[in-house]
């Protein structure tokens, strides 16, 4: 079996971190998002990938590279426009060479992995294997109706009036059967050629779609919320290491990473919570369900249940910081002079939130 993951868009509800980032680099317990997908397909014995890149393909490529790290080998492909997965798909069938393949959208999460469904794909051979969720908000979905048996009725994407709460996850396995589909669909009112119209004319053709609803977590992720609920989840699963160096008077509690060449002086960190290579901390407070990126300067401060990119600085603030994300670079600190006023330098669309 082949890869294919999808990696463009424009990931606009995350701006301002997406002006300047791709959405699927965002990091989730210090490691981007995108990578979690690669990982999963390794370990589901996929090495074969294909990247369908945008806008942002330079950034991609630049952070994964030829796939080497993870053993795997990554082609790129270019979208000349955002078209819709179904084009994405359309792409790609050079690449796949009628080999079946697991497609994963880039900026999805999916806690345990694809290795389960690889597997019953190659066990019970369907044209297609679609996972499926339940969710509360199902018409910002692709939508399943399934009959009592379990087999599906019909597809629809991002009803108004959806059948079921059972949303279409953004892990899709097919054969070569999806090509003959993605070429005889039509754009949607978006404008997108899309892969729920795709799966339902396999449907409508007779051909084998089998649902499995998975109980486990998974995330789309695209806001700001989601990212600090996928940061939660991730770091749910770490295990405690300390490659790092501890001065004066520190805490660690919980399950609590350090990275190399990190000291913290003076701090508390309660975990789960991870910390970055390269990072200063002095008189700190690291609360629950934060993950601070390298070479972070961080003192006189309290963070907690936030993401923080790389090369920040948080100094003298006498308060916490928290539910936030910050890019990488970003300054925060007090000034004593007069008048005492916020003074800020945000980038396009930059949100803030202050109690006085
Ligand atoms: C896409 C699919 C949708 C699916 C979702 C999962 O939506 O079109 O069917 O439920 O991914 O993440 P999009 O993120 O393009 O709005």
């Amino acid at each position: 079996m082949k890869g294919l993951i999808l990696s463009g868009g424009k990931g606009t509800r995350l701006r301002p971190i997406t002006h300047t980032a791709a959405k699927q680099l965002v990091p989730v317990a210090n490691k981007p998002i995108l990578y979690y997908a690669i990982e999963a397909m390794k370990e589901a014995g996929i090495v074969e990938i294909a990247i369908i890149i945008g806008e942002t393909g330079r950034e991609v490529r630049e952070a994964v590279g030829d796939g080497s790290r993870w053993g795997v080998s990554i082609t790129y492909i270019e979208q000349e426009a955002p078209l819709g997965l179904a084009h994405a798909v359309k792409i790609s069938e050079g690449f796949m060479q009628e080999e079946p393949f697991v497609m994963y959208l880039g900026d999805n999460l999916i806690r345990g992995g694809i290795f389960g469904f690889v597997e019953q794909f190659e066990r019970e051979k369907p044209d297609s294997l679609i996972l499926l969720s339940k969710v509360q908000t199902p018409e910002q979905f692709g939508v399943a109706e399934l009959g009592e048996d379990g087999v599906i009725i019909a597809l629809e994407e991002k009803p108004q009036h959806p059948k079921s709460d059972l949303a279409l996850v953004g892990v899709y396995l097919f054969t070569k059967e999806i090509f003959k589909a993605v070429n005889a669909i039509a754009p949607s009112k978006r404008g997108e050629l899309e892969i729920t119209d795709a799966i339902q004319y396999m449907i409508d053709q007779k051909k084998q779609v089998r649902p499995h609803v998975i109980t486990g977590w998974w995330k789309d992720t695209g806001k700001l919320s989601d990212m600090l609920e996928a940061n939660r989840i991730m770091l749910d699963d770490i295990e405690s290491e300390n490659l790092g160096r501890l001065e004066g008077n520190c805490e660690i509690q919980g399950r609590v990473v350090i990275g190399r060449d990190t000291v913290l002086d003076n701090c508390t960190v309660r975990g789960p919570a991870i910390i970055g290579d390269g990072c200063r901390l002095t008189d700190a407070f690291v609360g629950p369900y934060t993950s601070i990126g390298n070479f972070a300067r961080i003192s006189q401060a309290e963070i907690e249940h936030s993401i923080i990119l790389a090369g920040c600085s948080i100094l003298d603030l006498n308060g916490r910081i928290v539910d936030s994300l910050l890019g990488k670079n970003v300054e925060v600190t007090r000034q004593n002079t007069r008048p005492r006023a916020y003074r800020l330098m945000l980038g396009d669309n930059s949100q803030i939130s202050v109690t006085n």
